[in-house]
């Protein structure tokens, strides 16, 4: 597809997110030894691009290169309007407040978060620079849907300059308790930039009653059921917003029909195959992410191998972990840890045969995963805080003929709705060993059984689900114009 100039017009509906859904690919890889851009896996683009191509849709975010100004161009009939980010805007804005600060902050500070003014101005600097563009672009009366931590401050933003707007947020990340979100310095005008939203979506309905205690305790918010009060200083209400959860899925005909493929089918044979055909394939898969628990996952794996509860002759792990946020001081660390830690084990445990762990730094197309997927008979999922955690859904998704196990850690989102997954705490290493151990010996009926019934909640709840809830919501929230 080539890229065409946009027309110029407003748009009716936006979606507002830190990165646009395409990426760049070079010129050595593109058709005709071109430059371009290809749509970004993912099940938020999948849920979306279909209403963006048949309303008059815009995407507005920024192209993932530093100092780079791009007009508004359109990719696979996606109208795309780039925000640019300076090199110290992503130093700041994003490496800094957004993923040094918000990010350990959220996860309940697995990491410690760093709390720097220079990063917050940068951060409100960005917010408004994205606000800006959808001001410039919307349509009177246009529905705005704002995605994720990085742009918390958009909603009060739109709403203060266009009262005319319907303005939705989804976060999708947790969102902490109070006690916890309290050591931000700048808790206020971060639960005042939410409020601007008319609808406040998370992910499970904890992190959407955590946001409501925030919005009570920090701005003294009343809060009805779900109903948000926000008063302006003459003690008048000025505006409701609502709090709700509306748990992600993924695009689950995209995954199903891959795990069909013949030569998908074929591929995971021949990782089977080479891998010397062990008896279990274990498979983790996450971004290298300190919130993923993968140094809880290899100490249990080790620890099984050390008492002989596993060999290499009969296990494999192959740990999949894509490069993610490398000039982030604790993703530097985490990696040099990981990698530490599995060139001991692999030195300690493989045979000329045989490997422990098979790590491997990078990210694989789609096809790819699914073909791992189909290889793994067990899954590992040991996040110490996710907001959803959607390898778990792609992977039961994956498993059309339902066997395998899925290992799954209760502080994802995901736990929620997979509650006949092998459920364990993975601070527990004793207890995380035994869940292995016992997805390693699943009799075959209750493996079946337990995915049967998780693939029956995915396949009814998929990323179209969640869009048309959350989008329907929106619609029935009567936005009061007064200009
Ligand atoms: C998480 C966040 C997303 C983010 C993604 C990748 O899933 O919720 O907002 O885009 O990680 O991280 P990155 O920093 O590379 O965009």
């Amino acid at each position: 597809e080539g890229n065409q100039a946009p027309k110029a017009r407003k748009h009716d509906f936006m979606v507002v997110s830190n990165r646009l859904p395409v990426d760049r690919y070079p010129s050595d890889d593109g058709e005709n030894g071109e430059e371009g851009w290809r749509r970004s896996p993912g099940g938020l683009v999948t849920a979306l691009a279909p209403m963006m191509t048949k309303t008059d849709g815009a995407w507005v975010g920024w192209h993932g290169a530093p100092d780079e100004a791009l007009e508004p161009f359109s990719h696979g009939g996606m109208d795309l309007i780039p925000v640019d980010l300076s090199t110290d805007d992503v130093e700041l804005y994003y490496e800094g407040f957004s993923n040094a600060t918000l990010w350990p902050l959220y996860h309940d500070v697995i990491a410690p978060p760093e709390f720097h003014r220079t990063w917050w101005d940068s951060y409100r600097r960005v917010n408004r620079r994205f606000a800006d563009a959808v001001i410039q672009y919307a349509d009177h009366g246009a529905t705005v849907w704002v995605q994720d931590y990085q742009l918390q401050l958009v909603p009060s933003m739109l709403r203060q300059a266009r009262p005319d707007l319907r303005i939705g947020f989804f976060n999708h990340i947790p969102f902490p308790p109070p006690e916890i979100f309290a050591q931000l310095p700048w808790r206020q005008a971060i639960i005042e930039g939410l409020l601007g939203a008319d609808l406040v979506g998370f992910q499970r309905p904890s992190d959407a009653a955590n946001f409501m205690r925030s919005a009570r305790r920090f701005i003294g918010a009343s809060v009805k059921q779900q109903q948000i009060h926000v008063k302006g200083p003459d003690g008048r209400i000025t505006h409701i917003a609502r709090a709700q959860a509306f748990p992600i899925s993924i695009a689950v005909d995209q995954i199903s029909e891959l795990a069909e493929r013949p030569d998908i089918i074929e591929r995971a044979r021949q990782i089977r195959q080479d891998l010397g055909n062990p008896k279990t394939i274990l498979l983790g898969v996450d971004r290298l992410d300190y919130t993923k628990g993968i140094p809880h996952r290899l100490k249990a794996f080790e620890e099984l191998l050390k008492e002989g509860r596993l060999t290499v002759e009969d296990a494999t792990l192959i740990q999949v972990a894509s490069p993610s946020r490398e000039r982030v001081r604790q993703y530097r660390l985490l990696r040099e840890e990981i990698e530490g830690t599995v060139g001991h084990i692999n030195g300690s445990y493989d045979t000329m045969q045989n490997t422990a762990v098979r790590y491997l730094h990078h990210s694989y197309p789609i096809e790819e995963m699914v073909a791992l997927y189909l290889a793994a008979d067990v899954m590992l999922v040991t996040a110490l805080r996710d907001g959803m955690n959607l390898v778990a859904k792609e992977y039961v998704t994956a498993r059309t003929n339902n066997t395998g196990a899925l290992v799954l850690s209760e502080f994802t989102g995901a736990a929620d709705q997979l509650k006949q997954a092998l459920l364990m705490n993975p601070h527990d290493i004793d207890g995380l060993k035994n869940t292995i151990m016992r997805a390693v010996h699943l009799p075959p009926n209750e493996s079946r059984r337990r995915m049967k019934s998780m693939r029956k909640q995915i396949l009814d709840h998929d990323v179209d689900h969640w869009s048309a809830e959350f989008l329907s919501a929106l619609a029935e929230i009567v936005v009061r114009d007064d200009s």
